[in-house]
C-alpha cells in the first residue's frame, strides 16, 4: 500500500504504525514515550500528525496508529507544530526538571503556560515505560503509586525492594533520566538499593550486578557468565582453532 508523508510517496504493510512507516523513509518525527523494545505506549502524545483518509484531516497519536487505508500525513502543519507544542508545554509542566524536555520546548516553541500552585517538581512524565521494562524485561519491581498529583513510580512502600537485580533497564529506557542510577568502580546503586557488578573475567569490562546474571542464568539454566560477549566469542574461536587447526 502507497501512502504520502510530507508530499513523499512511502510504501508500508496494512496495520503497520504510521511511526515506524515515516522514520523508515527518513521522515523525522519527535518522541519521548516510545521505545522500540517496548511498542505501544502511546501516553505522551509528543508523536502526533495530521492524517486525512479522505475524510478530511485529524490528529492521530503516530506511534500507536495503525494504517488501515491510503491516507496523507503532515508531520509539520501549522496544527501539529501548534499542538505538539502544547503537548509539550503541559509536559513540561508536569516534569519542569526534565533537561530533555525543555530542550523540545525550545525547538517546537512550546507556548509559556501561567504557574501551577503547588509547582511541579521532578523529570517523570508517568509515561509508564520504566514499569514495562522492569515487568516485561526484569523482575517487576517498581510499580505506578498513588492517585493524581501525587502519583508517582516507586518501589513498594519506598523501600529497597526485595525483587530489584539493580539491571538498570527502567533507568535506560526513561526518556527523561528521571531514575537516578549511579555507579562506582565496583558497585551500582538504583532504587536505594547498592548492587556489587561483576566485571568480564579477561577483559574487565562490567557483566552486570550479581543478581541480574544470577537471574538471566536461572531464566536459561546455565551457569552465571563470567565472560563478556567478545570474549567469549574469542574463547570459542580460540577452542575450535585448537580443535581444527588454523
Ligand atoms: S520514570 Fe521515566 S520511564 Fe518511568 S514513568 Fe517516569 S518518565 Fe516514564
Ligand atoms: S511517542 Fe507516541 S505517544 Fe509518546
Amino acid at each position: 500500500m502507497n501512502i504520502t508523508i510530507n508530499g513523499k510517496t512511502c510504501t508500508c504493510e496494512k496495520g503497520e504504525f504510521l511511526l515506524e512507516v515515516a522514520r523508515r523513509n527518513g521522515i523525522p518525527i519527535p518522541t519521548l514515550c516510545h521505545h522500540p523494545a517496548l511498542a505501544g505506549q502511546g501516553s505522551c502524545r509528543v508523536c502526533l500528525v495530521e492524517v486525512d483518509e479522505g475524510r478530511g484531516p485529524k490528529i492521530v497519536v503516530s506511534c500507536v496508529y495503525p494504517i488501515q487505508r491510503e491516507c496523507t500525513v503532515e508531520t509539520d502543519s501549522e496544527r501539529v507544530r501548534r499542538e505538539r507544542g502544547m503537548v509539550l508545554a503541559l509536559l513540561r509542566k508536569r516534569a519542569p526538571e526534565s533537561r530533555r524536555i525543555a530542550g523540545m520546548c525550545r525547538l517546537y516553541g512550546a507556548p509559556e503556560l501561567p504557574r501551577l500552585t503547588p509547582a511541579d517538581t521532578g523529570k517523570c512524565i508517568l509515561c509508564g515505560l520504566c514499569t514495562r521494562a522492569c515487568t516485561e524485561l526484569s523482575v517487576g519491581a517498581i510499580s505506578t503509586v498513588n492517585r493524581g498529583v501525587l502519583k508517582e513510580i516507586a518501589t513498594p512502600y519506598h523501600e529497597p525492594s526485595t525483587v530489584c537485580v539493580g539491571c538498570g533497564a527502567c533507568a535506560n529506557v526513561c526518556p527523561t533520566e528521571a531514575i537516578p542510577l549511579t555507579e562506582t568502580a565496583e558497585t551500582r546503586t538504583i532504587w536505594g538499593k547498592t548492587f556489587q557488578l561483576v566485571r568480564c573475567a579477561s577483559c574487565g569490562r562490567i557483566l552486570g550486578t550479581r543478581e541480574e546474571l544470577e537471574l538471566a542464568a536461572k531464566r536459561c539454566g546455565q551457569e552465571p557468565e563470567t565472560l563478556c560477549e567478545r570474549c567469549r566469542k574469542a574463547a570459542t574461536a580460540q577452542i575450535l582453532a585448537d580443535v581444527y587447526g588454523d
